[in-house]
């Protein structure tokens, strides 16, 4: 039997068994209805990556986030992503197709451990990574992403510690970038990232001489040693349109990407293993189930949700990106003169 996109089935697993054109067409029906908006991450499924209406790094999602008009936002990545959408936009409704699609590398740190740490160095900044849970967030100073980490700390005063939460690798890499000697590291890593090795760079290098290295920050430093370029997957994904052969230090869902939008070119993922199973959690009948039901909704407790915002538009701020409008420009959004949300500053 045909189902019509109507119809709204009770599990997740219902779906599971429709063609992937019907899980589509019902997806961006019920998405029209919601007036909701599809923000994947680069690292994606590539048929999630199809239905989303913005793909990208952390930080282009959370400036996306903190800019729509819609009234739902649909998050398709992980569980930090969709909470920092929830900050950006509390008057929206985030949800999440899969709530199990959680970072590890941001359940290395709690508030509790990071108060704890905070306590021994009383006078550090503190400094996340958005790879942390929105309690952690509101326990710090700013925030950072993989593609402003450095331009975030060197606006911190050069005397001043600094308390960097939860990735050694990107912490390590600021501290080289930056000269720094005063960074205190939290000991957590990426286990996708954290698992490249030099042995499969120095393959893919073999077998492609001719192609550019370009690595993730959360990789290791001597792999990072080795890089032609280290930047974000949004970094990685501009670099895609210049070159034509790369060797990419990341996790695979970007390959994948880029080996469809460009097939004339070489991409090659500088280990296959390197497969995010928390992302991989979110498929299309996920998808289509959590817009049909209009779950699974991300819910934040007011005080924290209001603290970690100021950590993450100190970011946005420094960033370039969204910025909240003076009164003046606010003037202007109303009567239509400046675009809304415009955030240009
Ligand atoms: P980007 O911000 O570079 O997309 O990185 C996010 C991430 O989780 C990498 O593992
Ligand atoms: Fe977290 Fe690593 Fe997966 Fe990125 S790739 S979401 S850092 S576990």
């Amino acid at each position: 039997m045909t189902l019509t996109a109507r119809e709204v089935l009770p599990t997740p697993l219902d779906y599971a068994g429709l063609p992937r054109q019907e899980l589509k067409d019902r997806i961006l029906q019920r998405k029209a209805q919601r007036n909701a908006v599809i923000l994947g991450h680069n690292y994606q499924r590539v048929e999630i990556q199809e239905v989303s209406d913005f793909l990208g790094d952390s930080l282009a999602l959370s400036q996306e986030a903190a800019d729509t008009d819609a009234d739902t936002i649909v998050f398709c990545g992980v569980h930090f992503m969709a909470e920092t959408a929830k900050v950006l936009s509390p008057s929206k409704t985030v949800l999440m197709p899969d709530p199990r699609a959680g970072c590890p590398m941001a359940d290395f740190v709690t508030g509790q451990a990071l108060r704890n740490l905070q306590e021994q160095h009383p006078d550090a900044v503190t400094v996340a990574y958005v790879n942390s849970s929105a309690e952690v967030k509101a326990h710090s100073d700013i925030c950072c992403t993989s593609s402003n980490a450095v331009q975030v700390v060197e606006t911190i005063s050069r005397d001043r510690t600094i308390i960097f939460v939860p990735d050694r690798n990107l912490a390590h890499y600021v501290q080289e970038r930056t000269g720094r000697d005063n960074i205190v590291a939290w000991d957590g890593y990426c286990y996708v990232h954290d698992d490249l090795v030099l042995e499969e760079l120095d393959k893919a290098r073999k077998a492609h001489p001719e192609a550019l290295v370009v690595i993730h920050p959360e990789a290791r430093e001597d792999l990072l040693a080795e890089a032609d370029e280290v930047t974000s997957t949004g970094g990685m994904v501009r670099m895609a349109e210049d070159h034509d052969a790369l060797i990419l230090g990341t996790e695979r869902g970007l390959v994948d990407q880029l080996r469809e939008r460009y097939p004339e070119k070489t991409f090659v993922p500088l280990s296959g293993a390197a497969v995010c199973g928390n992302m991989k959690l979110n498929t299309l009948s996920k998808l289509a189930w959590c817009l049909d039901h209009g779950r699974h909704e991300v819910v934040l407790e007011e005080g924290i949700r209001s603290r970690a915002e100021e950590s993450l538009r100190k970011m946005l701020a420094v960033s370039g990106g969204w910025q909240a409008p003076s009164e003046e420009e606010e003037k202007l959004e109303l009567a239509g003169v400046r675009p809304k949300g415009c955030g240009c500053g």
